[in-house]
């Protein structure tokens, strides 16, 4: 609570004020202290022998540079980081089973893509949701403001940036599995889809934004479902 009590002004906490965010860094270094009952002093380093490009130079971008991005790299992203690949063994025959990219709760959907394409070359901007099992993107004639969708994000300025993908919840098939432990699964499931997308834009060298404070717009419609999270590329 003392802790708490010495940030002054919380609105500083959001990511920008470095002296806050230092302050932050140490309270969470202090977290290591709890488990100084159990604490011997032996300790191992840990060293690497390869350092992955990919995770190595991620980072976050918020004002991203004027930069189209080509058709074929866009296709590459979108396909490794959510389509479906599907497997033909021994043990699904004669079935041949859609494996996701990324892992999921009892291997089921509870997560839909609907990505805006603003700076892609060959490809119009506007919405458009995916079909992992077919690979197709399907226009969507929706008429929302990208930027009423962010308003909260007064630091991030997605004008430039390639596209967004907002991720969609339906939470019908784990609910049934599930019951209300469904939702906290589709958030992991969305965190390792996001994952795959950031690390997949790191490999072409572009990055992103992941944005979590958005509006919930849309929801007064039967046939929209609610938005968990987004992110935007770009460079
Ligand atoms: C769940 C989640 C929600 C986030 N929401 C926002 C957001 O709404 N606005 C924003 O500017 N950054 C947002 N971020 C990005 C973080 O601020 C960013 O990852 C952090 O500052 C670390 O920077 P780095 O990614 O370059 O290491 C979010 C990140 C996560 C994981």
């Amino acid at each position: 609570m003392k802790e708490i009590e010495k940030i002054k002004d919380i609105s500083k906490i959001y990511f920008f004020d470095i002296s806050s965010l230092s302050s932050l860094i140490e309270i969470q270094k202090k977290r290591l202290s709890k488990y100084s009952l159990y604490k011997s002093k032996k300790s191992i380093k840990l060293k690497t022998r390869k350092k992955l490009p990919i995770i190595q130079n991620r980072k976050t971008v918020r004002n991203f540079r004027k930069i189209s991005m080509k058709k074929d790299i866009f296709f590459d992203i979108i396909i490794n980081s959510f389509c479906k690949r599907f497997l033909n063994s021994k043990i699904t025959k004669p079935y041949s089973l859609p494996k996701k990219t990324y892992p999921a709760a009892g291997g089921l959907n509870m997560l839909d893509f609907i990505i805006y394409v603003n700076n892609i070359s060959g490809i119009g901007k506007g919405y458009y949701l995916l079909d992992p099992y077919e690979k197709k993107l399907i226009k969507l004639d929706l008429n929302l403001s990208l930027k009423k969708i962010f308003k909260f994000t007064e630091n991030v300025n997605l004008e430039n940036s390639c596209f967004t993908v907002l991720f969609i919840s339906d939470l019908k098939a784990g609910i049934i599995k599930y019951g209300p432990r469904a939702y906290r699964y589709c958030l992991i499931e969305a965190g390792h889809a996001a994952q795959n997308l950031l690390l997949c834009s790191s490999y072409f060298k572009f990055s992103g934004v992941c944005l979590g404070a958005f509006e919930q717009i849309g929801e007064k419609s039967k046939n929209f479902k609610p938005i968990e999270y987004g992110v935007a590329i770009g460079k």
